[in-house]
């Protein structure tokens, strides 16, 4: 079985800023924690909703790269392909990926923050909230609730059924693939050392050093949109 985990940078290749870039520029003036924890969207839900559908605009805008398409032809090449990512975009199933494990959630989905109802986004892409525009989320249907990202959020735990998934997948898998992340935020982090203390052989795709250089049997320097393709073209 080959496990792909994906970070980040496969999703900055198509413009979409990581966390911590989209909080340069227009939303330069926000803390990272307000705007992605329970108690800053308790404080101003108007705020955090307009943050995240303004991500959710630049990520429905966002095509697939060169490394999303990659990943998905590999399932043709491998027996199993097990996809993990901490991105919360949908690019990869554009891209053509099934059964994507969703680490930190994903922005296109949002549910009551009360009774956990789903909600529905309107087709379409929302319009761009200009710098800091506070929009009024959702109000659920069923009990009056508001609703919230579908994302993980500081100090919540991750999706259980994905996380074990994720782990049993560097647990029983032969390679484990990195592309693109620092693996620094845990408890997602932990997964190319669980691969690695299972005698399993890691790849890391990362144009820096980082500390995963260590337990990579094989590092690929180079930038996700440059070097999946070329590990397709070898793995055909
Ligand atoms: P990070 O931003 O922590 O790490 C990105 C890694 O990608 C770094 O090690 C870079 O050296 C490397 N890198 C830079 N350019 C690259 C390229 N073109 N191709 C491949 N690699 C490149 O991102 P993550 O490890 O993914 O949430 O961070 C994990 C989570 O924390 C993510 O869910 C992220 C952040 O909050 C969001 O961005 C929404």
């Amino acid at each position: 079985m080959l496990s792909f985990f994906t970070g980040a940078r496969v999703s900055a290749e198509s413009g979409i800023p990581t966390f911590r870039d989209a909080l340069t520029g227009l939303w330069e003036r926000f803390d990272a924690y307000d705007l992605a924890s329970m108690e800053g969207y308790l404080h101003d839900k108007a705020m955090v909703w307009g943050w995240y559908e303004w991500r959710r605009a630049k990520v429905l805008k966002a095509q697939p790269n060169p490394a999303h398409f990659a990943i998905a032809q590999m399932a043709e090449c491998a027996e199993k392909l097990t996809l993990i990512t901490q991105n919360v975009d949908d690019l990869h199933e554009r891209a053509g990926s099934s059964n994507v494990i969703h680490l930190h959630g994903e922005i296109t989905r949002a549910h009551c923050v009360e009774c956990a109802a789903p909600y529905t986004f309107p087709p379409g892409i929302p319009d761009e909230p200009e710098n800091g525009k506070r929009v009024d989320p959702p109000v659920c249907g069923r009990c009056g609730g508001t609703m919230r990202p579908g994302v993980v959020w500081f100090g919540e735990e991750l999706p259980l059924k994905a996380y074990q998934q994720a782990v049993e997948a560097a647990r029983e898998g032969d390679e484990f693939v990195t592309v693109g992340t620092s693996s620094l935020v845990y408890p997602a982090a932990e997964l190319p050392y669980i691969a690695a203390e299972n005698g399993k052989i890691v790849v890391q795709v990362n144009p820096v050093e980082t500390s995963m250089d260590q337990i990579s049997m094989h590092v690929l320097r180079g930038r996700a949109g440059d070097v999946m393709p070329a590990l397709l073209h070898c793995w055909r």
